[in-house]
């Protein structure tokens, strides 16, 4: 695989000057002919990176782009982590490599093929401009625990966002994190083992943080960190440095002491706390208004009939205005 992209990563790291470069240059930097490099740049463009060619100049990257710069990463990053430039996914990566990882193992791109979110819906996912990342963790308590993991990530996520000074970032239950009521990242949890054994999980997150305009796949509100930082520059290797550390304390803090430190953590930051939402389970729609979560990470509602709680991995929430 990694092989087969390097003559495309060469090509970015060139173009990453934000010059131009002929394709005569890029041709003799490679030693291959300028025919196959306009191939590349085809298959760049399918990557999602826009670049584009002005006759007698070259090619020039529409965007400046700032590649993940691996050195700082495992240098910085308290455990092993890996940049697998172009994956198909970071949790497929470490689901299949799960009998041979140790706890806080971390797998991150800047591309995937198959970037997938709950369900086997698309995570959309074009090359150098967000973040894709995924964990590997342990659960000695089994799987019954792992509904209480994707909350607790998601609060280690914002509150990390919060103290690298991004505000007004915010979670929906069970799994996504918001701006502005839009789509800014998504959690995915997924696991191997059997029922009764420790569950060995993959835990991944896509975080948009300066994903380009368009995009028609996408069918529901999304927004990226530029948003919230309002155009301010971003460093995403350090942004990945703090989220993993602060996911790593996070699970070790789960792990000890279960949920009960992390409800009230929740419910500051519940995007629809004391809004009215439907809840979508299969072919029922229960409406009612936000009360929060409870120990067992539930998410609570105020319906017709009284306090309900609601748990389990096939639950949608909606807004309901
Ligand atoms: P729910 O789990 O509540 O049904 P959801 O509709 O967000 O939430 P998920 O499976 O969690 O569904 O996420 C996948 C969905 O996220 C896709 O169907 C698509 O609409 C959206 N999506 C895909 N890529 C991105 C992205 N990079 N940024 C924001 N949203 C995205
Ligand atoms: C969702 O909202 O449905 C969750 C999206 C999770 C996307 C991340 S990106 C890194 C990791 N690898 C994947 O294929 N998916 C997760």
């Amino acid at each position: 695989m990694r092989k087969e992209h390097s003559a495309k990563l060469h090509i970015l790291r060139s173009l990453s000057d934000g010059a131009f470069h002929s394709g005569e240059a890029l041709g003799n930097e490679l030693g291959i002919s300028r025919a196959a490099i306009a191939k590349h740049i085809k298959g760049l463009n399918d990557w999602g990176v826009d670049i584009y060619r002005i006759q007698g100049r070259g090619y020039q990257l529409a965007q400046p782009m700032q590649l993940l710069d691996e050195e700082r990463l495992t240098a910085s990053a308290n455990t092993q982590v890996e940049l697998i430039s172009v994956i198909n996914s970071t949790n497929q990566y470490l689901l299949e490599r799960v009998s041979e990882s140790d706890k806080g193992r971390v797998c991150l791109a800047e591309y995937q093929a198959q970037g997938r979110g709950r369900r086997g819906r698309q995570w959309v996912s074009p090359f150098g401009t967000n973040l894709y990342f995924s964990m590997y963790w342990r659960l000695d308590a089994g799987m019954a625990a792992a509904m209480g993991l994707s909350l607790v990530i998601g609060i280690a996520a914002v509150e990390a966002l919060e103290k690298m000074g991004f505000e007004g970032v915010k979670l929906k239950w069970p799994n996504d994190i918001y701006y502005q009521d839009k789509k800014l990242a998504g959690i995915l949890v997924e696991m191997s083992g059997q029922a009764g054994a420790a569950a060995h999980l993959v835990i991944g997150m896509g975080l948009n943080i300066g994903m380009p305009d368009q995009q028609p796949s996408i069918d529901q509100p999304w927004t990226s960190l530029n948003q919230v930082s309002n155009g301010q520059a971003i460093d995403r290797t350090q942004l990945a440095i703090h989220l993993i550390e602060h996911w790593k304390s996070a699970l070790e803090e789960y792990e000890m002491t279960g949920l009960s430190g992390f409800v009230e953590r929740w419910n500051r930051l519940d995007n629809f706390l004391g809004r009215s939402v439907k809840l979508l389970m299969g072919p029922r729609e229960i409406y009612g208004v936000v009360k929060g979560i409870d120990q067992q990470g539930g998410v609570v509602l105020e319906t017709e009939s009284g306090l309900e709680t609601f748990i389990g991995g096939e639950i949608s929430l909606r807004k309901h205005d």
